[in-house]
């Protein structure tokens, strides 16, 4: 397989305006936003409820994908380790995992906390969190 197509099924809102003044990871600053869900995905939002978790997967459309190695932040005086290795934006399919707190949902539009990615953002996917899935010690 060469090509995939990928066709967003939103975008996130949000009041980072450029990656440099966005948090490494959304955890860290609870900041609050939107992802806006495209009219023909809204039926796939239902049964999302607020106090829910989501991953949102989205398409870090500013990043840089020729980088294959990156200097990992905690840990700079290891040198070069492989992308992979790592959460950077920049990668070469820029894909981004942001675990994010479900705060209110009117319609199309999910209001959240926890974000790390810039306003406008395009959004790929949205999967709900299962403890007893996503982390390894609950299994
Ligand atoms: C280190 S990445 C981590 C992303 C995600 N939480 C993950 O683990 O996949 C977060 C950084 O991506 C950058 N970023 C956010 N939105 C972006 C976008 N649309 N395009 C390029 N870079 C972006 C910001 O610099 C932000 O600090």
């Amino acid at each position: 397989m060469k090509d995939i197509k990928l066709y967003p099924v939103g975008k996130i809102e949000s009041p980072i305006t450029t990656p440099l003044e966005a948090p490494r990871q959304g955890q860290e600053a609870h900041i609050q936003g939107k992802i806006i869900i495209n009219p023909e995905y809204v039926k796939a939002i239902k049964g999302l409820r607020p106090g829910d978790y989501i991953w949102v997967l989205c398409w870090f459309h500013l990043a840089k994908r020729d980088v294959l190695e990156v200097y990992p932040r905690m840990a700079r005086e290891r040198g070069l380790t492989g992308v992979f290795t790592s959460r950077s934006h920049s990668r070469p399919n820029p894909i981004g995992l942001e675990l994010v707190k479900i705060l209110k949902i009117e319609k199309n539009t999910i209001w959240v906390e926890g974000l790390d990615a810039v306003n406008g953002t395009p959004v790929l996917d949205i999967k709900l969190f299962f403890p007893q899935i996503d982390c390894p010690r609950n299994r």
